[in-house]
């Protein structure tokens, strides 16, 4: 039976087009499904856009547009940029769309007559950007206790979402499913917060004219819009189709992996899932909140006007190089100060150098001393060496690191494979046993550049999910490309030691990396 595996990335506002902060979280869900892919799973891959509520509402007035305009206009931006990223998802929701409109009406109706949503007024302060009403006692001086922007005093008639009910039950569920939130830390924070006590919760606005209309009901003074995050939330159910397709939300949604940054984790970590509580419905596998890219500690972010544009930074290095990057030098739940400069020196410290140079070395070595013909590597590769011990330890530690979402290990296990090619060669001096006639040496020399050659191959398909182009380019410079004759991505099976193609023919191509000339720095 095949493993299902659902994905998601957060729905993103559609105020501007994306900067390298969202990227992150996008590219982090396509390297999961990527994985998983690779492993044979039936994967769902989940992303779209956010587009009611306040935020747009603002923007489309500044840029003199409706705000359907403004999201029909800015959704382009984020397509673009993931297709530009190689970003293979299976569906992309955007919150106009009916099929998701239907759904948030359906579980505002299905609370309303539980009892769980009711009708009262709401008092508060109001935070703009973030959507969000804090009590007195949260804010700070008249700011957002999160963002630190000013607060506006709002008093609606409002429906309130039952939160309150579901506290214990939101406690022993977490209590119970140790890698429900993740990582550990943040979990602390969540229960650190469900335990200053969970109140009911204001999920419409009379004052909003941009969201979707709760139920009618005669009792209500004004027309009430659902509260965008509870739009926004239900996008991860509406898009599976949940009253058109039961089968396939059956099939996903138990599983689903939703990755969030870190300023989003109360809404995922706490409001769902109790609203799916009251839904009687079941929550996310797992809820990742990783960290912010920061300029300077501060977080990455176009209000604060240091936004980093991918596509033109990736004009300049590559997209493999910073599908890399991104995911080897920082750790995903902690927050990674960003800064080009190490970008471009890792790049060329373990792209052009450490992987592109393995590849073309060990191919010219093939052809140079074993012939430019097809070998046969079975007989060789059954032959013990510490490559063979380097790659199945690899086989064992890239998956379990991925499922913690410990990408950077994954990563660094891989070319712990790399650092061994190099050991290797430079201890068996394949230059020298070409040299000899004698047959003992002859046959030294083919078992190296075999393993090195099989070496290359096991990291090339563990590097798919990060670098797609690279890495499926290094697999048919080393004659081990298979997408065209076998399903793309079924290769778990055959990344293990000895399990590939049992005759290659390697050939010579472009470089896999450039090396970059590093700017100079800004004056
Ligand atoms: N629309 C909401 C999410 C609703 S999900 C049901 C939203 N959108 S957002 O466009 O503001 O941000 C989306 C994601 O981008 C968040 O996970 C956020 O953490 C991430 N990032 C934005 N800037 C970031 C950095 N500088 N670094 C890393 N991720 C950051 O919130």
């Amino acid at each position: 039976m095949k493993k299902t595996y659902y994905v998601t990335t957060p729905i993103y506002y559609v105020t501007d087009k994306p900067h390298i902060g969202h990227l992150y979280t996008t590219l982090a869900a396509d390297i999961l499904a990527r994985y998983h892919r690779l492993l044979g799973d039936d994967v769902f891959f989940l992303t779209g856009t956010d587009e009611h509520g306040q935020k747009i509402l603002k923007k489309a007035k500044e840029t003199n547009e409706t705000a359907q305009a403004l999201a029909d206009r800015v959704v382009k931006r984020y397509q673009e940029a993931w297709k530009h990223f190689g970003v293979e998802y299976d569906d992309f929701i955007r919150t106009t769309e009916e099929r998701h409109k239907k759904v948030v009406k359906y579980f505002m109706a299905a609370l309303i007559e539980s009892g769980d949503i009711y009708l009262s007024e709401y008092e508060g302060w109001y935070c703009v950007p973030d959507e969000m009403y804090w009590t007195e006692s949260q804010i700070n001086d008249g700011k957002c206790p999160d963002c630190g922007r000013a607060v506006e005093k709002l008093k609606e008639e409002s429906y309130f979402f039952r939160m309150s009910a579901y506290e214990n039950q939101l406690l022993d569920y977490i209590d119970k499913n140790p890698n429900f939130i993740q990582p550990q830390t943040r979990k602390n924070e969540v229960l650190g917060f469900i335990k200053q006590g969970l109140k009911d919760i204001s999920v419409s606005r009379t004052t909003i004219p941009w969201g979707i209309d709760m139920p009618d009901n005669p009792k209500a003074s004004k027309k009430h819009c659902v509260y965008v995050w509870f739009d926004a939330l239900t996008n991860y159910i509406s898009a599976l189709g949940y009253l058109d397709d039961k089968t396939q939300f059956a099939k996903y949604w138990p599983e689903a992996v939703h990755i969030v940054g870190k300023d989003i984790l109360r809404f995922h970590a706490v409001y769902w899932p109790t609203f799916l509580m009251a839904l009687k419905l079941p929550l996310p596998k797992t809820i990742m909140a990783h960290g912010w890219l920061t300029d300077a500690n501060r977080k990455i972010s176009k209000s604060l006007g240091n936004a980093v544009d991918p596509i033109e930074l990736a004009n300049r290095v590559g997209i493999d190089g910073m599908r890399y990057f991104l995911f080897r030098e920082f750790t995903f739940g902690q927050d990674g100060e960003y800064t080009e400069d190490i970008l471009y020196r890792r790049i060329n410290s373990d792209l052009a150098n450490d992987f592109g140079n393995s590849v073309s070395r060990v191919i010219s070595m093939i052809i140079k001393y074993l012939g430019n013909e097809a070998i046969d590597v079975q007989s060789t590769l059954a032959k013990p060496s510490s490559l063979r011990d380097v790659a199945n330890q690899v086989q064992k530690d890239y998956g379990t690191y991925l499922d913690q979402f410990l990408f950077n290990k994954a990563l660094e296990s891989v070319f712990t494979i790399l650092a061994e090619i190099s050991k290797t060669i430079e201890n068996s001096a394949p230059w020298q046993l070409a040299k000899s006639s004698e047959p003992k040496d002859k046959e030294s020399l083919r078992d190296v550049l075999v393993h090195c050659h099989e070496s290359l191959r096991i990291a090339s398909t563990w590097l798919i999910p990060f670098m797609p182009l690279s890495a499926l380019n290094a697999l048919t410079q080393l004659g081990c490309n298979t997408t065209s004759t076998d399903k793309p991505y079924r290769w778990a099976e055959s990344s293990l030691w000895g399990k590939g193609p049992t005759s290659v023919l390697v050939a010579k191509g472009s470089p896999l990396f450039p090396r970059l000339e590093i700017p100079k720095a800004n004056p």
